[in-house]
């Protein structure tokens, strides 16, 4: 299948986006993100950074000062709209925002789907304020997530196309520290997806709930760190 554009391929997908979403292993993901945030962003200016149709920054307006999203792609967009959020078109890599104006920054899947990754982690920390947060999530390449998507057929995003179609990435963590600039500091991260074999064992009676406790439970721990298929690296603004 041809690679597609970022900008297409999230205006492709964004009918279908939310399909999955809500329930077993996505609303885990949701969850797993939002905790994180809530974290560091409660009374705080944040923004999301590739907000998508705004399903995480929904959660996050509610106990933010201000919530706020940018993202590429105006189907996506359209739907964040919808919800009455605050969001503006842009890219990663040239965020319309001002310097040093939000607390936190974060991005949940989207990074990986980015080529100019060093212009992106410029770009987070350049609108975070001295102190404040970049929350940044990567796809990890020594993980049972990775491996599982190289064995796994493509899975379909829309009647059109699938989940191979667009630019993805797979870093090491020593990749990802790589990746910071200077002026971020690399304080801890969080792991999401650590025991998961396929998303669907979280629509299992029992055995759902089982995997879905063990992922809540391990989140924080040094082997998520090392093994989560969802990286999310907390860095500091110097
Ligand atoms: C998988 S979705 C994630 C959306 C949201 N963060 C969430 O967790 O639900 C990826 C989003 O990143 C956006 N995106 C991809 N590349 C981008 C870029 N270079 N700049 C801004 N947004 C981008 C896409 O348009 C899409 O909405």
């Amino acid at each position: 299948m041809a690679s597609l554009d970022n900008r297409s391929y999230y205006d492709e997908f964004a009918g279908w986006y939310e399909r999955e979403r809500g329930k077993g292993y996505h609303r885990m993901l949701d969850d797993l993100e939002v905790q994180l945030v809530e974290r560091y962003g409660t009374d705080r200016d944040v923004l999301e950074v590739g907000c998508g149709t705004g399903l995480i920054l929904g959660r996050v307006a509610t106990f933010a000062r201000s919530a706020t999203g940018v993202d590429l792609s105006a189907g996506m967009l359209a739907k964040a709209t919808a919800r009455g959020l605050s969001v503006a078109q842009g890219s990663a890599t040239n965020l319309p925002v001002r310097d040093a104006s939000v607390d936190v920054a974060y991005s949940f899947k989207v990074l990986a789907h980015v080529a100019d990754i060093e212009g992106a982690m410029r770009e987070m920390a350049r609108v975070v304020r001295p102190g404040g947060w970049v929350l940044a999530e990567f796809y990890n390449a020594r993980s049972l997530r990775r491996l599982v998507k190289w064995l796994k057929p493509p899975s379909a995003v829309s009647a059109q196309t699938n989940d191979e179609a667009v630019y993805t990435r797979y870093d090491t963590k020593e990749a990802i520290a790589g990746y910071l600039p200077p002026e971020l500091e690399w304080v801890t991260s969080r792991g999401i997806r650590i025991v998961t074999p396929v998303s669907q064992v979280h629509d299992l009676p029992v055995v759902g709930h089982l995997v879905r406790r063990a992922e809540d439970l391990l989140a924080d721990r040094p082997i998520a760190r090392d093994l989560g298929g969802f990286l999310v690296v907390v860095a500091r603004r110097r």
